[in-house]
């Protein structure tokens, strides 16, 4: 180990993760403790990890906030990557949880969690996903402060799904906190941070990951986020309460819309949680006291009733929107599973029963001609329903439509506000797309800024188009520098 790194005399190492070392270092001046990250040495001339690097510094810049750790400096110095954040006296929960406590009550749960609630739901309001949240990036003081660390080069880690992998070809970091659509290797956004905070929770009330390296493959792991639910908790520890579960579920659903919708809804579902009462055993009384479980009963009752006959038109409202909720959310898994017939089915009753992830999947299948014959216009109909009830994918894919000209008259004005509603929302493709537009100015005026500027927050998304055309342009930037004045 060096004895100095910049001007801060080193300590000790303080951790290390898949990229980086951490170390403790004291300022030769003034004797400030400082933590310094180091990218390690063999990745330093990996480009894609300098400015995951460079990106974390630059997240952490905008941060400040009591539970999110403190960016002090950031130095680029022959060939190596430093940054130098405020120095935590802590152990980070994995440590915590698997070596010195163990699972963690309830009601301490609580408290900690919505620290780390408030840290996220901060984050998130300033436009920064943390996309690996996971025990061993969360740091707590022997003072019972939470601190998060780690931001920014998430994404390279596996945060969104499109894994790093070495040259040997092992991953690095774990999928056990991935949401299933960062599994699937789709776009992370807060709803993904959300998904994973559930599991977190999880571990800190049970003391246990729900799943372990340990004992299964990797792609059983993945399996499970995509298709099973969490392990019941109180199969773990039986004192853990039916509300809480209830809130890890919600947390950890498969679809992204049915989790909170931010972290302050979050935060405000785990404050109004009871405790737990140390006889909460499932006996049927009390089972039948849970109202969830009555009204599960009237649905089901209501669905047998729709099956004898009865018409949608004579059911409330509510119970119409559950069950479109459910028949979208079993044709969502079969056209995952690619049974496109078979999805067709449940995602028509979904869509005409008004719930627009579905119209803007069956859309999808129209547009592309899965599981129906191909027919643009009908797809421009179903995703104008999805888009009227102001669904961000739809809005993409219609901006899309009239971007090519399918299904309707080809207008590329019609297409760049259809795309700036969706990037309103954050979609990551509409990003990519919004920018090529600014990037060519077919719709827009040619601006190269903004292009640039909206490339860039679809890449921070794991947009690989995003990156690929943000490299094309800055290249041809840097070709046309040289030669010009
Ligand atoms: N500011 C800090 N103060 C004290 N310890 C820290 C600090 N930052 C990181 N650590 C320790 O170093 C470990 C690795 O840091 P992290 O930022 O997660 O790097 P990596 O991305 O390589 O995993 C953490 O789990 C924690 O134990
Ligand atoms: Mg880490």
């Amino acid at each position: 180990m060096e004895q100095q790194i910049l001007n801060y005399k080193i300590e000790r190492l303080l951790g290390e993760g898949g990229m980086s070392q951490v170390y403790l270092g004291v300022d030769q001046a003034t004797g400030q403790k400082v933590a310094i990250k180091e990218l390690l040495p063999h990745l330093a001339n990996h480009h894609d990890m300098r400015l995951r690097f460079l990106n974390e510094a630059q997240s952490l810049a905008k941060l400040n906030h009591p539970n999110i750790v403190r960016l002090i400096r950031y130095e680029e110095v022959e060939n190596r990557l430093i940054l130098v954040q405020e120095y935590v006296e802590s152990v980070n929960l994995e440590e915590y949880i698997t070596k010195q406590r163990g699972l963690i009550p309830e009601s301490e749960a609580k408290e900690l969690f919505c620290q780390l609630l408030d840290a996220f739901a901060y984050a998130h309001d300033n436009g920064i996903i943390h996309r690996d949240i996971k025990p061993s990036n969360i740091l707590i003081t022997p003072a019972n402060q939470i601190k998060v660390v780690d931001f920014g080069i998430a994404k390279i880690a596996g945060g969104d799904g499109t894994s790093l992998r070495t040259k040997t070809g092992t991953k690095i970091g774990t999928p056990v906190y991935m949401s299933p659509e960062q599994v699937r290797g789709q776009v992370a956004d807060r709803q993904s941070d959300i998904y994973s905070l559930g599991v977190l929770l999880h571990q800190m009330l049970t003391g246990r990951a729900p799943y372990s390296l340990d004992t299964e493959a990797e792609f059983d792991i993945e399996t499970h986020i995509v298709k099973d639910r969490l392990p019941r908790m109180k199969g773990i520890y039986e004192y853990v309460s039916n509300g809480i579960q209830a809130i890890v579920d919600k947390a950890t659903a498969k679809e992204k819309s049915a989790r909170y919708r931010d972290c302050q809804e979050f935060m405000r579902a785990i404050k109004a949680a009871k405790l737990p009462r140390f006889s909460e055993s499932p006996d049927w009384r009390e089972w039948l006291r849970d109202k969830r479980v009555i009204a599960g009963l009237v649905v089901m009752l209501c669905v047998m009733l729709g099956f004898a006959g009865f018409k949608y038109s004579g059911i409330p409202e509510k119970w119409k929107k559950q069950d479109a909720a459910q028949a979208y959310e079993q044709g969502k898994l079969l056209y995952d599973a690619k049974k496109y017939d078979e999805a067709k089915v449940f995602l028509e009753k979904a869509a005409t029963l008004g719930n627009p992830d579905a119209q803007f999947r069956l859309g999808l299948c129209y547009d592309k001609g899965k599981g129906v014959k191909q027919d643009y216009a009908e797809a421009v109909r179903l995703y104008r329903l999805s888009v009227d009830q102001g669904n961000a994918a739809a809005q993409f894919q219609l901006g899309y439509c009239y971007d090519e000209g399918h299904g309707v008259k080809q207008d590329y004005a019609e297409a760049v506000r259809l795309y700036r509603l969706s990037v309103d929302q954050g979609n990551a493709v509409a990003q990519c797309n919004l920018g090529a537009c600014y990037e060519l100015g077919t719709g827009v005026r040619k601006d190269y800024a903004e292009a640039k500027r909206l490339y860039r927050l679809s890449d921070a998304q794991g947009n690989a188009q995003a990156r690929k055309n943000l490299r094309a342009l800055l290249s041809s930037f840097a070709q046309a520098a040289p030669a010009g004045k």
